[in-house]
């Protein structure tokens, strides 16, 4: 079968699929699926959007036939560089310099700076009994961000600017913004100068010694802020929808199945370097690939009671479908931040009171990253004096949570 006769949604006259994918992507994509595994869209380049397993497997381990070069990210200045555009044989490499500093090992030493920079945020952001769970989730994880990659040391203000245009619709969010680049790249530098010079054990100061690691910090602080802090405020609205997963011994459950139900990275893309074949349809050289965690982790033929919260699937034992589940990506590529995005979560979740849901639009708002509408106005249930939960942290160990 050739690329064209993919079966593809209705296509409008001259704009193709560009219009919808503009306005209402999940839907698009979701009646994509509905008329195959692999189906073709019209985005101005030749487009195939798979979400099966075999699918997954395939473009997320030929990493010389899908290249990230030319990908979406490349388009995104904020993620456009660093180890997420460098392609195979360079990548692996590249991973092996920066991996160690986002282990479970090294962040251990980090543990203590993000839980104390959480609790400094949530004395003032969870004074009130009722807040914005997306606001809330916003500050905490710029918080604990700064935390692990500067000590705390980055202008919160500045960090706050850089980031905040990547959350707009498109097209703002591929806007070049060289004048801000520079300034937050200028106090990077100013940082990271400083821990040449006299050590240190952040992030940053890890990221200091590669080649082009002041870059790495920055790409890799834009990969991780949204997708934390919309995975971050998602779970607390669950949360207060569901008083009954609320213990902390639930949370990594609910984490998990927020992640099914909303991964942040809803959508990946790939470009094909040369023809290739994929059950029977022959790929032309240059297309774009897409594969979608979305689309994977909602498939019904894969997942019981696929478009429902349900966090008891993931009690003890329990293994997702093979290459089904990827909200951090899959094979070589895997999230450098995974563990890092685990512990922050746990930690926040963890430091929060009891909570009931007060009223929000928890509607699901595809831009560069998923994330909820807003506002998830929640509120503090009253029930007797606070534990050491409501707004502290209990510390438990890296290795109990990722
Ligand atoms: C809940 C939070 C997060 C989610 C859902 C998430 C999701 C993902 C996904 C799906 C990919 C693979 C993209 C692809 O295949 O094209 C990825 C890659 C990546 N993520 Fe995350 N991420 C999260 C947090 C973080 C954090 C905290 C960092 C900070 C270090 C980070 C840094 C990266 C980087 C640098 C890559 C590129 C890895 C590579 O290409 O080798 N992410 N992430």
């Amino acid at each position: 079968m050739n690329f064209s006769d993919l079966p593809q949604p209705r296509p409008l006259p001259f704009s193709g699929h560009l219009q919808r994918w503009g306005s209402s992507p999940l839907s698009l994509i979701e009646e994509g699926a509905a008329l195959g595994q692999l189906f073709g869209l019209q985005l101005g380049l030749r487009t195939v959007v798979g979400y099966s397993p075999a699918w997954n497997k395939r473009l997320l381990s030929d990493l010389t036939t899908f290249r990230s070069a030319g990908s979406f990210s490349a388009v995104v200045p904020y993620l456009s560089g660093g180890v997420i555009l460098t392609d195979a044989p360079g990548h692996g490499p590249r991973r092996q310099t920066m991996n160690p500093g986002f282990g479970k090992k090294h962040l251990e030493l980090l543990q203590a700076r993000i839980v104390s920079a959480l609790e400094q945020h949530n004395r003032q952001a969870l004074s009130a009994p009722e807040f914005d769970a997306l606001a809330w989730a916003d500050g905490a994880v710029l918080a604990m961000l700064n935390a692990a990659y500067f000590s705390g040391e980055f202008p919160q203000e500045l960090m706050h600017a850089f980031l905040a245009p990547l959350r707009q619709p498109f097209p703002t969010p591929a806007w070049p913004r060289p004048l801000l680049f520079a300034r937050f790249d200028a106090e990077l530098r100013r940082l990271a100068g400083r821990r040449l010079r006299e050590g240190g054990d952040d992030l940053l100061s890890l990221l200091a010694r590669l080649p082009g690691g002041v870059r790495e910090a920055r790409i890799s602080l834009a990969a991780g802020h949204d997708t934390t802090t919309h995975t971050l405020a998602w779970a607390t609205w669950f949360l207060a929808g569901h008083p009954e997963w609320q213990a902390p011994e639930h949370h990594r459950a609910v984490i998990k199945e927020t992640l099914r139900l909303y991964p942040p990275g809803w959508m990946g893309s790939r470009r094909l370097a040369h023809d290739t074949e994929f059950g029977g349809v022959t790929l032309p050289k240059g297309a774009l690939a897409l594969y979608s965690p979305y689309l994977s982790g909602r498939d019904p033929l894969l997942w019981e009671r696929a478009a429902e919260f349900w966090p008891l699937r993931w009690q003890a034992g329990f293994k997702p479908p093979a290459w089904a589940y990827l909200p951090f990506g899959g094979g070589e590529r895997l999230c450098l931040g995974m563990h890092l995005a685990n512990l922050m979560l746990e930690t926040a979740l963890g430091s929060l009171p009891p909570l009931s849901a007060v009223r929000g639009d928890p509607t699901p708002r595809p831009g560069v990253t998923l994330g909820p509408a807003g506002p998830l106005r929640v509120r503090a249930r009253d029930e007797g004096p606070p534990t050491s939960r409501g707004g502290g942290c209990d510390i438990r160990t890296v290795e109990d949570i990722t």
